[in-house]
């Protein structure tokens, strides 16, 4: 009889019975009784009678019920974490203890195991988390990665063109890519931005007003001064200054904001004169093109072998600009154009136009209110530079 019910009963639950809902044969009434479930958290203390309600109780300390429920008890809280897991949430009365993997591992099925490395040649796409594995890509052209490990991503290759450097040895997806050392042969001593900047007409005055009497407390000579003045006229005391006080100032720090912006400028000038394939014929052309004494042919030849691209060019304008007293600002607008093949011709324009141009005088602006800035600051007595 019981058996014959239930199983009508097991028919009836699936088609009509609503959500929260048990049912339950009374003994006493011999009736089918529809009786409230409990809520997580609960369980049923006393089922429902025709006459009451079902009667729900908290679940006591270790236990939970994670469900709507007509269960007699609450289950115990029965997680044990396992050797490198820790207790991720503890126990409530509505869910079991939670348990997750330590810190550099993840779950495999039933066991937490380390996260996987990548191999060289291949970079973290995506690291691993407590519930999943690291995820490895092949590191793309231009990208490496030298090293096995769980965190690091595939790295930029280094450019050297960028740095204005050759390359020494092309890099893969295993290795950076080495750059040439530079050699000292292709250094200038002084950058086109700053004589730019020294040269910046009507600028002269404030430099002399301004940045000279900073300069020679520290690290120039009142004889050098005088030296300086008597060589060359006003207007270009504060070039001759600045370029005798930098090769005296080596590793001066209090500088190091001027040098900066300066730095950023001198990148700029590489940018505009570009790489350009130029041949010994190029560059006496160019020589040709400029005003004065030209460069050695011998020296082109060098500085062809020895120096990259945008710094050849930057490296015959200086000794072009030694050769003849030099201003190559005032040179590079007396250039001549009619020899010079058309994409050389471009590069010097914008090259001049460039340092005559709103950029430098920005950055001469900048470096006047830092000056003046610093100088308020700190009191006519201390010494800025
Ligand atoms: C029990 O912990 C769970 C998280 O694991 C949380 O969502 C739930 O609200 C907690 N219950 C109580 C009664 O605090
Ligand atoms: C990986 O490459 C970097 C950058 O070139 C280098 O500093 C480092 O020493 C290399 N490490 C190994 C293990 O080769
Ligand atoms: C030179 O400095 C003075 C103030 O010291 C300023 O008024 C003037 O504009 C500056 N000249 C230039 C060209 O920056």
């Amino acid at each position: 009889m019981y058996k014959i019910i239930s199983c009508t009963l097991v028919v009836i639950f699936h088609v009509s019975v609503t959500v929260g809902k048990y049912f339950r044969y009374d003994p006493n009434t011999y009736t089918l009784l529809q009786c409230d479930q409990c809520p997580p958290g609960t369980f049923v203390k006393q089922d429902c009678t025709a006459g009451q309600r079902t009667e729900c109780a908290p679940c006591p300390p270790n236990h939970y019920s994670d469900q709507w429920n007509f269960d007699k008890e609450c289950q115990f809280c029965s997680t044990v974490c396992k050797e490198l897991q820790h207790v991720k949430q503890e126990c409530n009365s509505t869910r079991n203890r939670q348990c997750e993997c330590s810190a550099g591992h993840f779950l495999d099925v039933e066991f937490c195991l380390p996260h996987s490395g990548c191999p060289p040649g291949f970079g973290v796409l995506q690291r691993g988390t407590p519930e999943s594995d690291t995820v490895c890509g092949e590191c793309p052209k231009g990208m490496f990665s030298n090293v096995t490990s769980a965190t690091a991503p595939c790295q930029k290759q280094i450019n050297c063109m960028n740095l204005g450097l050759k390359v020494a040895h092309k890099g893969s997806s295993t290795e950076d890519t080495l750059c040439e050392e530079e050699s000292r042969f292709c250094e200038t001593d002084i950058g086109l931005c700053e004589e730019a900047l020294f040269r910046f007409p009507k600028a002269a005055a404030n430099w002399s007003d301004v940045l000279i009497p900073k300069l020679h407390p520290t690290v120039l000579t009142l004889q050098q001064i005088e030296s300086i003045k008597q060589s060359y006229e006003p207007t270009d005391w504060p070039f001759y200054l600045f370029k005798l006080y930098k090769s005296q100032s080596k590793g001066d720090n209090s500088v190091r904001n001027l040098v900066q912006d300066i730095n950023d400028c001198e990148k700029e000038i590489l940018k505009q004169i570009g790489h350009l394939p130029l041949t010994t014929k190029h560059l006496i052309s160019l020589m040709q093109s400029l005003p004065g004494k030209a460069v050695k042919k011998k020296d082109i030849e060098n500085i062809l072998k020895s120096c990259v691209r945008p710094k050849q060019i930057l490296k015959i304008l200086s000794l072009w600009r030694d050769k003849n007293g030099g201003n190559t600002i005032e040179g590079l607008k007396q250039l001549t154009t009619n020899r010079l093949p058309k994409t050389l011709r471009k590069a010097m324009k914008r090259l001049e136009r460039f340092l005559s141009g709103v950029s430098v005088y920005r950055l001469y602006e900048k470096i006047i209110l830092q000056i003046n800035g610093a100088q308020s600051q700190l009191g006519k007595s201390d010494s800025l530079l």
